[in-house]
C-alpha cells in the first residue's frame, strides 16, 4: 500500500521528468545538419557526427575535478603537441583566454597589449578588465594585417611611472580573421617582450589552420609564447572545449582559477574524446576548407566584388558595394533560395562541413544580383573612379544611377 510520502514522491517525480527529444528528432537533426552545410556565419556551428560520438562514449567516465583519465590523456597530448609542460581542458575559448591572462597577471595596475581586432578585445564582454582588472592597449596594425615589432615597441608601457599601467602581457591571435600572422614577426615581438620581462599569450583558437596551411608544426607555432589557448570546437568540429597550455606551475595556478571561475567539470571524458577524435579525423580536413575559401575569394573577385580581408585559411571578408549590392540584399535573397544559404555580414566562414555546392550557389547569387544592378544602371567603372578619386566611398547609392556625387 502506497504511503502518503510515496504518493508525494511519485508526484514530484512526475513533475521533474522530461523527455527532451521531439517526435521528429532525427528529421530535425538532419535538417540542422543540412542547414550548417549552407551556413557561412561561423565555424563554431559544425555538428558532431555519429562516428565522433560513437568514439566519445567509449571514453573514461570519471570526475575531472578529481583528474579523470581520458581528460588527463588529452591534456598530456596537448602539452606534448605544443611543446609545453602542461595543459588544461577548458569549457570554452573565452574562459581559456581569460584564465590564461588572469594567471599571468597578479596585481594591478597593469596592461595587456593586443590587436584592436582581437577576440579578447572585442568579443569577450570586457573580460580582461572584469576578471584581471587589466587595462587593454588595443593597436590597429598599420599594414591592416598583423601587428609589427615597431608597433609593439612603440606602445608597450614600461617602467615605474605611477601614471602608467605597465604592460605585463602581449596577447597575439593566430589566425586573426582567418589571416596568418607571419611567424618571423611573432618571434621578433616575443624576443622583445621577453627581454622586457613581458609575457606572451597566444589566442590560438584557430592555430590548427596555420599548421594545416603552412606545414609548420604546432610546437613551432607555440614556441614564442608562454601560454597558448587552442580550441577544439571551431575549425576542428568538436562539440565543446579548448585547452590552455604553459608551464607546470602556470597550469597548476590556472586549474585553481578554472575552479574559481566555475569551470571545473565532472564527467567530461566524452568531451575530451570528442576533441581527440577531432584532432585525428578533422585536422587533415582543414586543407579542403581552405581550398573552398580560396574558391569563394576568387569567385567574388571574378564578379568584381572587393575583398576586404583575404581568404588565407577559412574566412574571407568582402564588400559588395563595388558591384552595387548591399549586404542586406544578399542575406535576404540567400535566405529565400529553394535551398537557403545562411549569411551574416561581411564575413564568410568556411568549415569542414561546408558544402561545395553552397559556395557555388552563393557565388551565382552574387553574380545574379550584380547583373541586376548593372541592368538597373549601376556602373562599376564609375564606382571605381569614385573610390580611387576620394579614397573612400560614402555610400554606393551616391553613384547609383545618378552618377558620381561631387565631393570636395
Ligand atoms: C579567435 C577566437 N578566440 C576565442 C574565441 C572564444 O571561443 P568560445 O566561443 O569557445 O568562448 C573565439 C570564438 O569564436 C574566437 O574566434
Amino acid at each position: 500500500m502506497a504511503t502518503d510520502i510515496d504518493a508525494r514522491r511519485a508526484k514530484v517525480a512526475d513533475e521533474v521528468k522530461f523527455d527532451i527529444l521531439t517526435e521528429t528528432q532525427e528529421l530535425d537533426n538532419e535538417k540542422q545538419i543540412k542547414q550548417i552545410t549552407r551556413a557561412f556565419i561561423s565555424d563554431t556551428i559544425t555538428v558532431p557526427t555519429k562516428e565522433m560520438y560513437a568514439y566519445a562514449v567509449r571514453a573514461s567516465v570519471g570526475d575531472d575535478v578529481y583528474h579523470e583519465p581520458s581528460t588527463l590523456a588529452l591534456e598530456a597530448h596537448m602539452a606534448r603537441l605544443t611543446g609545453k609542460e602542461a595543459a588544461l581542458f577548458m569549457p570554452s575559448g573565452t574562459m581559456s583566454n581569460q584564465i590564461g591572462l588572469r594567471t599571468h597577471l597578479r596585481q594591478p595596475p597593469y596592461s595587456v597589449l593586443c590587436d584592436v581586432r582581437a577576440h579578447i578585445n572585442k568579443y569577450e564582454a570586457g573580460g580582461t578588465a572584469f576578471h584581471s582588472g587589466a587595462h587593454t592597449i588595443p593597436l590597429t596594425p598599420a599594414n591592416g594585417h598583423h601587428l609589427t615589432l615597431p608597433e609593439v615597441e612603440a606602445n608597450v608601457v614600461l617602467g615605474y611611472d605611477v601614471h602608467s599601467a605597465p604592460t605585463e602581457v602581449v596577447a597575439l591571435e593566430n589566425t586573426l580573421n582567418g589571416t596568418i600572422f607571419p611567424q618571423d614577426e611573432i618571434i621578433s615581438i616575443s624576443d622583445f617582450a621577453h627581454s622586457k620581462d613581458i609575457k606572451m599569450h597566444l589566442d590560438g583558437a584557430r592555430i590548427w589552420h596555420v599548421a594545416a596551411s603552412t606545414g609548420a608544426s604546432i610546437k613551432e607555432l607555440c614556441d614564442p609564447f608562454d601560454s597558448v589557448s587552442l580550441c577544439f570546437s571551431k575549425g576542428l568540429g568538436a562539440p565543446v572545449g579548448s585547452c590552455l597550455v604553459g608551464t607546470k606551475e602556470y597550469i597548476a595556478k590556472a586549474r585553481w582559477f578554472r575552479k574559481l571561475f566555475g569551470g571545473g567539470m565532472r564527467q567530461i571524458g566524452i568531451l575530451a574524446a570528442s576533441a581527440a577524435y577531432a584532432l585525428t579525423h578533422n585536422f587533415p580536413r582543414l586543407v579542403a576548407a581552405h581550398d573552398l575559401t580560396k574558391r569563394l575569394e576568387q569567385g567574388l573577385k571574378d564578379i568584381g566584388v572587393e575583398i576586404t580581408s583575404p581568404g588565407e585559411t577559412c574566412m574571407v571578408f568582402y564588400d559588395p558595394s563595388s558591384v552595387g549590392v548591399e549586404f542586406g540584399e544578399i542575406v535576404d535573397r540567400a535566405s529565400k533560395l529553394p535551398e537557403p544559404i545562411i549569411l551574416a555580414g561581411s564575413r564568410l566562414v568556411v568549415h569542414i562541413q561546408t558544402s561545395p555546392a553552397a559556395v557555388e550557389d552563393f557565388l551565382q547569387l552574387v553574380q545574379e544580383l550584380a547583373k541586376e544592378k548593372r541592368k538597373a544602371g549601376f556602373d562599376p567603372a564609375q564606382y571605381k573612379a569614385h573610390v580611387n578619386g576620394n579614397g573612400h566611398i560614402h555610400s554606393y547609392k551616391d553613384i547609383y544611377v545618378r552618377g558620381v556625387k561631387p565631393t570636395n
